[in-house]
């Protein structure tokens, strides 16, 4: 059977054309395991078989133990109706699209992208692009086939014109950088949570509301013209595992005191509310 790394060193190099060097700018070409530009700057390609195209150091709270408790949430199905949804419109908007590139920006751990190409039939050149390497690591490993790249989306390594369509899934935006990387005709398609969303957990903790989504969809006004916007509400039960899984990945139980979660974990645990508004969005001319 072929190894991780040669089914994903085969993904890469299928997007390698829209490869840009992140010192650069310049074209990337596959030299066995290393990318090397015209400059001559040189990139390995890490086991097993991801790209570390970062060009500066960071300090991250999405580390190891966050990716793989929000991979076990999605493996009980938390956000199957998200990824659903999302291959959907995917599928309405690559309609009769021969060229250019699928594209997470924030991809995470990977699994959404892994799962909407999944249901696409695999027939698109996908990247997931993320800052956190731990998160590219892991969807290189548990999602292998795509190209999986650490990267921080204010220098998006990839060329200009080259994305087709671009998902932003619960993560910040960097516009001037999805102006660039998008087709004239590329679609955006940003997806942020509702006002309700998780709202059990800031009931349970006397967390305040917040209004993050309304800044965030202000400044997507800003930008983008709307062509389609739809909104997903569901509720889901969890087991005290996954429920501590949970708050271990959403930055609303990152401040928490273990003491109050275990109380927590003990009762009677209610539904949560999952809310999120999708937007499919056009860049404005
Ligand atoms: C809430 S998580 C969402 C991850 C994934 N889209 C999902 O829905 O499971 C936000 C993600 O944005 C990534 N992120 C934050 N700032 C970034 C940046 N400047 N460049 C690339 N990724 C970034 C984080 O590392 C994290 O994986």
């Amino acid at each position: 059977m072929e190894s991780k790394l040669a089914v994903n060193l085969r993904a890469i190099r299928r997007i390698s054309p829209q490869l840009a060097c992140p010192h650069c700018g310049g074209h990337l070409m596959l030299e066995e395991a290393s990318l090397l530009c015209e400059t001559g700057h040189r990139f390995d390609i890490a086991k097993p078989g991801y790209l570390f195209l970062l060009d500066h150091g960071i300090h991250t709270k999405y580390e190891r133990q966050l990716f793989e408790a929000r991979k076990r949430i999605s493996d009980v199905g938390f956000f199957a109706p998200l990824t659903e949804k999302l291959a959907e419109l995917c599928g309405i908007y690559l309609k009769g699209q021969t060229d250019g590139l699928l594209v997470d920006a924030g991809t995470g751990e990977g699994s959404h992208l892994a799962e909407i190409n999944r249901q696409l039939g695999d027939s698109f050149p996908v990247v997931g692009l993320d800052i956190a390497k731990e998160g590219i690591r892991q969807a290189a490993r548990d999602y292998p086939g795509h190209a999986w790249i650490t990267a921080d989306l204010a220098a998006c390594p990839l060329q200009e014109d080259s994305t087709v369509l671009l998902l932003n899934i619960l993560s910040p935006a960097s516009y001037g950088e999805f102006d660039r990387i998008l087709k004239k005709e590329g679609l955006l398609i940003k997806v942020f949570p509702e006002k309700d969303y998780l709202q059990e957990i800031r009931m349970a903790f006397g967390l305040k509301e917040s209004s993050g989504h309304a800044v965030v969809y202000a400044r997507l006004l800003e930008e983008y013209t709307i062509i389609q916007e739809e909104t997903l509400h569901y509720q889901k039960a969890l087991s005290a595992e996954r429920f501590r899984d949970l708050l271990l990945m959403t930055p609303l139980g990152w401040h928490l005191e273990a003491a109050q979660v275990d109380h927590f974990l003990q009762g009677e645990l209610p539904q949560v509310t999952v809310g999120y508004r999708l937007v499919v969005a056009r860049k404005k001319a």
